[in-house]
């Protein structure tokens, strides 16, 4: 089935193929692949507005497995100050296995050149991880936190306040000495399509937070009381189901506040990290912007 697909530069007209492709690939039950088909209009545009943001910011990394005028497959990279992060990584069922996934990751890794780290949240899909290992990457296992919040634990004296494009400087501070770059025009897209950003500092440290939906996008601190705080202030929103995602071994600190919070822990996929990053912890981070 890889004869005749070509990998080739994604372009604007290749959005609406590639949400629809990679969001069913993604989608690991019946029923997800359900909800994805049954998602609002407004639900379907963030995500395609955020492969055009890819587009505009990492034509370089943006790359699709076309087999004529279908998407078959895509590979989107980003690379903000020399660390290089997989943004989206999805083929088809029908053209899996063959090798379609292993041409698009390399030409996605291209873009790696000259990068001094990279870094990805992967799936539990045992062909991703295989690529993902085979091309050189640490995986560092995950568990996440899911449920509804019992509001009655949320401590009253949180500190986080909200955050304005003032604090987008402490952010980027923050995000360097953390995974290693700023998170610059990725943090504005978040901001500009439904993220409220929160911040948090004091005597010990400062952090900051994107809180989408009761769900914490991304949480980045120098010290963990503040990226708890922060972690609470985002599950304070929530009023249906939420997640805590990403929780690597170095995230011990989001344990009690999930266990807390009444939410249950379970395994999940892998962060994938090569070369040299910052010191990862405390951080939650957004999966396709890590
Ligand atoms: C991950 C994904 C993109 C790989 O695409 P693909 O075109 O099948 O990839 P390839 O054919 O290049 O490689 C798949 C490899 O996994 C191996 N593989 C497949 N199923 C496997 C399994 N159940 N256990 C172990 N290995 C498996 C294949 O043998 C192949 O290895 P090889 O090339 O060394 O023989 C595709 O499976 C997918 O879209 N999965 C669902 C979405 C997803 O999870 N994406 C990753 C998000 S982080």
């Amino acid at each position: 089935m890889s004869a005749g697909i070509l990998i080739r530069p994604m372009t604007p007209e290749d959005v609406d193929g590639t949400y629809l492709m990679s969001s069913l690939a993604l989608a690991e039950t019946a029923d997800e692949k359900e909800q994805v088909l049954n998602r609002t209009p407004e639900e379907v545009e963030v995500r395609k507005e955020r492969y055009r943001h890819s587009l505009e910011q990492d034509s370089e990394g943006s790359w699709i497995a076309a087999d004529g005028e279908q998407v078959a497959g895509v590979a989107l990279a980003l690379v903000r100050e020399g660390i290089w992060v997989l943004s989206l990584f999805a083929v088809d069922e029908a053209y899996r296995n063959a090798g379609v996934g292993r041409r698009l990751l390399d030409r996605a890794l291209e873009y790696a050149a000259g990068c001094r780290g990279a870094m990805l949240a992967a799936s539990t899909h045992p062909a991703a991880l295989r690529r993902y290992a085979l091309a050189g990457f640490t995986l560092l296992p995950t568990l996440m936190a899911s449920g509804t919040v019992r509001r009655e634990a949320i401590p009253p004296d949180l500190t986080a306040r909200q955050g304005t494009k003032k604090d987008l400087d402490l952010a980027a501070d923050v995000d360097r000495r953390l995974w290693g770059a700023a998170h610059g025009p990725d943090l504005e897209f978040m901001l500009r399509t439904g993220g409220r950003f929160l911040i948090s500092e004091c005597r010990t440290g400062r952090g900051y937070a994107v809180e989408w939906k009761g769900y914490p996008a991304v949480v980045a601190a120098t010290a963990p009381d503040i990226a708890a705080d922060l972690l609470w202030a985002c599950l304070a929103e929530s009023t249906a189901e939420t997640e805590i995602r990403w929780i690597t071994g170095q995230q011990n600190w989001a344990i009690p506040v999930a266990l807390e919070a009444g939410l249950s822990l379970s395994p999940a996929g892998p962060i994938c990290i090569r070369g040299e990053l910052g010191s990862l912890t405390p951080y939650l981070p957004s999966s396709p912007f890590l």
